[in-house]
């Protein structure tokens, strides 16, 4: 099975009409709008990503699969959008995603970083309410994938020795290709 698969198996069995979600890398959107028909009209789906042409692709996703009334779309960096949104919906937040890397067809320059991403995870642990579900799916073939998913792994350790439960998930690939990894970690 795909890990955006797997992921999405995660997403349904968690998430509720009416509960809030939020997807730290929209991209193009595939996540957003999953959870977004799940979540539903009662619901609310926060999705933020740095560049505007993958918040286009989402709202479009979105308008296709007619979900767009129960989604909030922001241009910005993760770290500082999910700092901000801590004054309003600390623990309200059903289920979180992460997909970090580049947005495939687009600029591979602009991808997530370690610093940026660990400050949105620990955001993104505040924003979990208790039960809450976190999935962050990291690539890590590209230039920088394998020490982000290093400094994921870390931080993935010392929310476990907290009390959290975390299982990882990497496709069994040939060559020498290096597999994604997809973490899996519930909020006590
Ligand atoms: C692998 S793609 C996400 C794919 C997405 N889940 C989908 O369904 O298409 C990673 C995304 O993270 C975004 N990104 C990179 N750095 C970011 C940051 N600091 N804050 C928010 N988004 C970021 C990129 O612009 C890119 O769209």
């Amino acid at each position: 099975m795909r890990l955006t698969d797997l992921a999405h198996d995660y997403l349904s069995a968690q998430l509720k009409p009416g509960d809030r979600a939020l997807d730290a890398t929209a991209g193009n959107g595939h996540d957003t709008t999953y959870m977004a028909k799940l979540v539903g009209s009662t619901g609310h789906v926060i999705a933020i990503d740095i560049q505007a042409a993958a918040i286009a692709a989402t709202r479009a996703r979105l308008e296709a699969a007619n979900c767009v009334a129960q989604a909030e779309l922001l241009i910005a960096d993760h770290a500082q959008a999910l700092h901000s949104l801590c004054e309003h919906y600390a623990q309200t937040v059903s289920a979180i995603t992460f997909n970090l890397g580049y947005l495939p067809g687009s600029d591979k320059s602009i991808q997530t970083e370690p610093e940026s991403t660990l400050a949105a995870l620990r955001a993104a642990s505040e924003l979990l309410k208790p039960n809450g579900l976190l999935l962050v799916t990291a690539y890590r073939g590209h230039d920088g994938g394998q020490t982000e998913a290093g400094i994921v792994a870390n931080w993935m350790q010392k929310i476990e020795s907290r009390g959290w439960s975390v299982d990882s998930h990497e496709p069994v690939v040939t060559g020498d290709r290096i597999p994604p990894i997809l973490w899996v970690a519930r909020k006590i």
